[in-house]
C-alpha cells in the first residue's frame, strides 16, 4: 500500500465521519445500547475524541485503556465508527464473521474521482472483489510464491548488498529500488536498474501528489461537490483530481502496454501479467485488458511500501540492539559459513533469525491502523449493536503491543516468541495481526515474509549495522502517520563483518 493510500485513508476515516455526519443518514441511538466509547457531544457525537495529529494508533490505544475497554465505539451524527484494540476482539468480529465486515468504506476523492475504485485494496465487497481478490491471491500463494518468485528475490537482495557495499548512505533508497524491481519484474517482467527507472518514477510521482491530497478533501465532506462544474469557484479539487486520475492511469498504464507489445514480440519475459493473459477470467463481465491492468497495478502500490517500512524499521532495531544482531550473527556462522549467502533452504535452522523476522513485523507494525473495513449489516459485538456501514479500525499497533500477550512490548527482543515454564508456547507470531484480518487479509504475506527473510539474514551475514563512530545513536524517531508508517530518517553505519564479505557480493550484477 503506498502512502498515496495511506495519508487519504486516515484522512478519508476521519472525513467519511465528518461527511455522514452533515450528508449522510441518521440513526436514531434511541434505546440502542451500542460498545462502549468515550461520551458523546449531543451535535457532535465524538469528533473530538477521533485523533488526527499524528501516531493515532497511539491515541486510540490510549483511549481504549481510558474508558477501559478493547472495543470503541464512537459516533458523529449519524456516521459509526469502531476501533477494535485487541487482537480477540478483530478475530471474533474481522474474522470470524468475515462476510459481515469485509467491505471498505466510501471514498469520494480518491476512489470516486481520481477512479481508483479499480484497486482491490480500496474495492468495496461484492462479486468484482471476489474476482480480482481470487487471481491476486492465487498468483502471491505460498506454492508460487516459492516456485516462480524466489529467485527474482533472491537476485534483487544481492544486488541490493552490493549498492549497500558501495554507498551505504543511501539504504533506503536501495531499499526501495530492491522492492521495486522485484515487483516489476514478477508482475510484468521489466528489470528495474536505479529508482530513475520510468516505471518507478511513474509510480513515485503518483505517491507524491497523492500525499498531497488529504482524505480530508472538501469533496469527502460534503460529497454533493463532486457534480459542481471543474471551473466552478473552489472546484481545485476537481482539476487536481482529473490530474491524479491521469497519472494513476498512466503507472497502471504504461507497465501493461509494455508487457503486451512484448507478448505480440514474441519476446516477453513470463510474468503475473502475460500469464493471466493466456488464462481465463473468473468473471466474464469483466474486459480481461482492464482486469488484467488491475491486478498488475495493485502489486505496486501494495507491496512496495510496506516492504520498504518493515525493513528500515529491522535496520533502525539493529543500531538499537546490538546484542541481538550478535546472537543472530554467531547463529548464522554456525549454519552458514563464511564462504557463502544464506538461502531459502536454510531458512528452518535459523531460528533465532526466524524469530528476528517476527520481532521485525511486530516491533514498529508496518501498517499501525490497517485498512479500514467496512460492516455490510447490523451486528451485535458483546451486547453493543453495531450498525450497517460501520467503519471498522484494528489498531494493529495495540494489539501487537497488548501487555497480555507481550511482555514490555517496546523492547525488540526475539526470544520473546521461545517457550517458557509460564508460556509454554512462547508469545504469539505476529503474524496473525501484522498482515489483517478476514477475507481481506493480506494476500502479499508470503511474498512479504519470503523478502524480509532473505534481506534480514543476508544483510546480517555480510554486514555489521551500528552507530555511526561518535554519534549518540537515535535519539528522536518518528513514524509517519499513514496506512503505510515509515520511521523518521535515523543515523547508522553499514560495514562489512568480515574481510571476506565483500566477495560474497556479485558487485557485477546490474544495480
Ligand atoms: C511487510 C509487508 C506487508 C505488510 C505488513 C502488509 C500488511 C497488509 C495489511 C495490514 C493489509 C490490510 C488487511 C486488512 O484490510 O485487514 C494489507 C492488504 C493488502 N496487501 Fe499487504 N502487506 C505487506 C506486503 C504486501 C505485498 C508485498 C503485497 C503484494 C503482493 C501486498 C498486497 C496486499 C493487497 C493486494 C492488499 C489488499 C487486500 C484486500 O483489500 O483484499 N502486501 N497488507
Amino acid at each position: 500500500m503506498s502512502e498515496t493510500h495511506s495519508t487519504l485513508l486516515y484522512g478519508g476515516v476521519t472525513a467519511l465521519v465528518v461527511g455522514l455526519s452533515i450528508f449522510g443518514w441518521r440513526r436514531s441511538r434511541g434505546g440502542r445500547t451500542y460498545p462502549p466509547g468515550p461520551p458523546a457531544h449531543p451535535l457532535l457525537g465524538n469528533l473530538k475524541d477521533i485523533p488526527t495529529g499524528g501516531s493515532e494508533w497511539l491515541a486510540y490505544e490510549q483511549l481504549g485503556k481510558r474508558i477501559g475497554s478493547d472495543v470503541i465505539y464512537m459516533t458523529a451524527l449519524g456516521s459509526h465508527l469502531l476501533v477494535l484494540n485487541s487482537f480477540e476482539a478483530a478475530r471474533d468480529l474481522l474474522d470470524k464473521k468475515g462476510s459481515l465486515y469485509s467491505s471498505r468504506p466510501r471514498l469520494v476523492m480518491i476512489k470516486e474521482m481520481m477512479g481508483w475504485d479499480w484497486n482491490l485494496i480500496l474495492m468495496s465487497y461484492g462479486k468484482l472483489f471476489t474476482a480480482y481478490r481470487r487471481v491476486v491471491q492465487q498468483e502471491f500463494s505460498a506454492p508460487v510464491v516459492a516456485d516462480r518468485y524466489r529467485p527474482v528475490i533472491t537476485r534483487e537482495v544481492h544486488n541490493m548488498l552490493g549498492q549497500l557495499l558501495r554507498a551505504p548512505e543511501g539504504l533506503v533508497k536501495h531499499l526501495k529500488t530492491m522492492a521495486g524491481a522485484v515487483i516489476m519484474m514478477v508482475t510484468y517482467g521489466h528489470q528495474v536498474t536505479s529508482m530513475d527507472d520510468e516505471f518507478v518514477k511513474l509510480a513515485e510521482q503518483v505517491r507524491e501528489h497523492g500525499e498531497k491530497t488529504p482524505g480530508s478533501n472538501i469533496v469527502d465532506i460534503f460529497p454533493f461537490m463532486k457534480y459542481i462544474p471543474a471551473w466552478f469557484p473552489g472546484a481545485g479539487f476537481k482539476r487536481e483530481a482529473m490530474l491524479k486520475y491521469r497519472l494513476a492511469m498512466e503507472m497502471r498504464t504504461a507497465p501493461y502496454a509494455e508487457v503486451m507489445s512484448r507478448m505480440a514480440a514474441g519476446t516477453a519475459v513470463p510474468c503475473m501479467v502475460s500469464r493471466l493473459m493466456q488464462e481465463d477470467l473468473p468473471n466474464e463481465n469483466v474486459d480481461k485488458g482492464e482486469f488484467v491492468k488491475n491486478c498488475g497495478g495493485v502489486v505496486y502500490s501494495a507491496g512496495a511500501d510496506t516492504t520498504v517500512a518493515a525493513l528500515a524499521n529491522f535496520f533502525l532495531a539493529m543500531t538499537l540492539y546490538p546484542d541481538v544482531q550478535a546472537r543472530a550473527q554467531k547463529e548464522l556462522d554456525e549454519v552458514i559459513t563464511r564462504d557463502r549467502l544464506p538461502t531459502f533452504e536454510d531458512r528452518q535452522r535459523l531460528p533465532y533469525l526466524n524469530n528476528v523476522v517476527k520481532e521485525s513485523l511486530r516491533w514498529k507494525p508496518v501498517a499501525p491502523l490497517a485498512v479500514p473495513h467496512s460492516s455490510i449489516e447490523d451486528d451485535e459485538y458483546r451486547g453493543g449493536y453495531i450498525p450497517k456501514d460501520t467503519t471498522v479500525l484494528p489498531n494493529i499497533y495495540a494489539m501487537l503491543h497488548d501487555e497480555a500477550h507481550y511482555k514490555n512490548p517496546n523492547e525488540f527482543d526475539p526470544d520473546r516468541y521461545l517457550p517458557t515454564s509460564d508460556n509454554p508456547e512462547g508469545e504469539p507470531d505476529p503474524s496473525r495481526a501484522a498482515f489483517g484480518f478476514g477475507r481481506r487479509i493480506c494476500p502479499g504475506r508470503f511474498f512479504a515474509d519470503d523478502s524480509l527473510f532473505l534481506t534480514i539474514s543476508s544483510a546480517l551475514h555480510v554486514f555489521s549495522i551500528k552507530k555511526p563512530d561518535g554519534s549518540k545513536g537515535v535519539e528522536s524517531v518518528t513514524w509517519s502517520s499513514g496506512l503505510v508508517s515509515l520511521p523518521s530518517p535515523f543515523p547508522f553505519a553499514i560495514v562489512p563483518r568480515f574481510a571476506g564479505a565483500p566477495d560474497l557480493l556479485n558487485v557485477s550484477e546490474p544495480v
